[in-house]
């Protein structure tokens, strides 16, 4: 069986970008193909510590996988949770790919650049945390990898990696995972894949952005988020289009109705065609945001906490179980073992 494998940085609340992007696309792919398909959804508590964390960490790890479950994820024998510190192997295999990684590939990194703009010095976990990454990838031979828009090329380092590996001791040690355009042919949607900011939409809708107005998040109330959407930056053109390039806010809108009614992005595109009026379309994806966030904060309040400890300490038996096995066939071609 091959793995699909997914992890969500938990520094304080989720966006609804990492819901849309991440989370819901990962839901779905675990409840259609836990059958034929290891599930592993994953804390990355250590990428998380690369940037200040608020002192909930634990809560917050617990909490982003109850969202999981109030997404609908149906736990199985196949479906793994489990938290990326509790598996020594990631670790471990980070520090032998940070061996085979080079700084001009990390340097190149988008995310790099973003985080360490400007300043003359960042923490160094910024500027390996891609390697990491693959650790957390390469360990379990996934093939498919559900992320946003901005891990692609997280992903083609990975792939990078494994192929400079198993090319080096020409055996096939690490399975390489999926391209990513192969990647979004699996997931069936592209629509969630990047959720722009409410303010700037020419920017992708960021945790770390400090304007509230910027970004839902999955804690705001039903009213806040409403504001929010009411209060979203569009344009001047007057007409209601799904067009990114010219029209990045209104289209930004008629993306997340259509997500979070689960409505086909073409049916919401043709039901707005021609319309002029941008305070209509406001209210309308106001309230349905309203609406996907009441229930879907009913359905959290139900889960309890035990359903998650549960889950973990069965998931990381079975994470430390495989990650450690492909651990130790990397060590061996290295001549550690
Ligand atoms: P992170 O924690 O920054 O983001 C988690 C997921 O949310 C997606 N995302 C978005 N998608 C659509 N629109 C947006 N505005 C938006 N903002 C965030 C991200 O693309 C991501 O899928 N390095 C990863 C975590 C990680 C990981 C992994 C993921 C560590 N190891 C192994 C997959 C596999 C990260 O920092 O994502």
């Amino acid at each position: 069986m091959s793995t699909i494998l997914t992890g969500i940085r938990v520094n304080g609340e989720l966006t609804l970008g990492n819901f849309l992007g991440a989370l819901v696309p990962m839901t779905r792919l675990a409840n259609k193909y836990s059958s034929e398909h290891q599930i592993n959804i994953f804390v990355p508590d250590l990428h998380t510590i690369i940037a200040d964390v608020d002192g909930n960490l634990q809560s917050n790890i617990i909490k982003s996988l109850k969202y999981y479950l109030a997404a609908g994820l149906v736990l199985n024998d196949n479906v793994h949770l489990y938290r990326q510190s509790h598996v020594p192997a990631h670790s471990e295999l980070n520090w032998i790919l940070n061996c085979v990684a080079t700084t001009g590939e990390l340097s190149r990194m988008t995310q790099f650049k973003d985080k360490s703009g400007g300043k003359d010095s960042v923490g160094c976990g910024i500027f390996t945390y891609p390697v990491l990454m693959a650790a957390d990838i390469l360990l379990y031979d996934a093939k498919y990898i559900p992320v946003g828009e901005d891990q692609f090329q997280h992903l083609e380092l990975t792939r990078n990696l494994a192929i400079r590996v198993n090319h080096k001791f020409n055996q096939e040690i690490f399975t390489v995972p999926k391209k990513t355009v192969e990647q979004a042919k699996f997931m069936g949607s592209e629509e969630g894949i990047r959720i722009r900011d409410l303010q700037n939409p020419e920017k992708k809708m960021s945790k770390s952005t400090l304007a509230e107005n910027s970004k839902i998040m999955l804690s705001d109330t039903p009213e806040k988020a409403a504001k929010k959407i009411m209060s979203a930056t569009t344009d001047s053109l007057g007409v209601i289009k799904f067009d990114m390039i010219n029209q990045p806010g209104i289209s930004n809108l008629l993306q997340i109705d259509a997500l979070v009614t689960d409505t086909p992005l073409q049916e919401v595109i043709s039901t707005w065609a021609g319309e002029t009026h941008y305070g209509d379309l406001k209210k309308k994806v106001a309230a349905d945001i309203a609406a996907f966030l009441e229930l879907f904060q009913a359905k959290l309040a139900k889960i309890d906490d035990d359903v998650i400890l549960n889950a973990l300490t069965r998931g990381e038996e079975y994470a430390n179980t495989v990650a450690s096995r492909k651990l130790l066939q990397v060590q061996q071609v290295f001549g550690l073992r």
